[in-house]
């Protein structure tokens, strides 16, 4: 049995083109099942569906052997015991520092302004401000990041912008951009090892998706 950890939504949602290239048809659509554990029209490929946070810890412990994560989740997650053979390209947005509309976040740095910074991405955020010599003090958040600095709680975000609506609807603005995000293949890697007849096949067909 080969299991693949997925989250709904968008993930969900492109990776499906690549799945049927491997001939791999789910049985259920998340969207609409409330069911965990989807059949495909392999009996020997199940998918699981778990929160994107958590894909990387299915795989890590072996409950699944592929998964697929977005990099925001796994620079977070730190990427033990998780082979990354394959960016796939797909739920591409952009990790960025946003504001209000007005503050002058470049002005509060130079100043070495000490910022309180709204994020889920408690462990990037650190490394990133670190790396620029910002002072922060981070607030960890679990969604909707983009309302913290409109009630107080914090001078700026970091958070995921792929269309820009959200920040434009909350009259934030993007001040920095942390890094390029996509989705990731990662692999279990004892399963590597001990179903690799199995799960081989599976990377060369994605692999190949990626090159058309
Ligand atoms: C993500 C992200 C932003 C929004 C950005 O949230 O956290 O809030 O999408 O997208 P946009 O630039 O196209 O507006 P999501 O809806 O995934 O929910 P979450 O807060 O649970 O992560």
């Amino acid at each position: 049995m080969i299991t693949i950890a997925l989250s709904k939504g968008r993930i969900f949602e492109e990776t499906t083109p690549l799945l049927a290239a491997a001939g791999i048809v789910p049985q259920d659509d998340p969207e609409t099942s409330r069911k965990l554990i989807l059949d495909t029209n392999h009996a020997d490929v199940r998918l699981i569906i778990v929160r994107a946070s958590d894909v990387p810890t299915y795989v890590q412990y072996g409950a699944a052997d592929l998964g697929i994560a977005g990099k925001d989740v796994l620079h977070e997650h730190g990427g033990d015991g998780l082979y990354q053979p394959l960016d796939l390209q797909i739920a591409k947005c952009r990790m960025m520092v946003a504001v209000p509309q007005g503050f002058d976040y470049e002005g509060a740095v130079k100043q070495g302004a000490r910022l309180r910074v709204a994020t889920k991405y408690l462990q990037t955020a650190r490394e990133h401000f670190a790396q620029k010599g910002v002072h922060v003090d981070l607030i960890k958040l679990y969604g909707s990041m983009e309302l913290a600095p409109l009630v107080g709680l914090a001078d700026a975000i970091v958070d995921l912008v792929s269309s820009g609506g959200t920040l434009k609807a909350n009259n934030l603005v993007a001040v920095e951009e942390i890094m390029q995000i996509s989705s990731r293949l990662v692999i279990n890697q004892a399963a590597l090892k001990l179903k690799h007849a199995r799960i081989q096949p599976l990377l060369d067909t994605f692999a190949s998706c990626l090159k058309v």
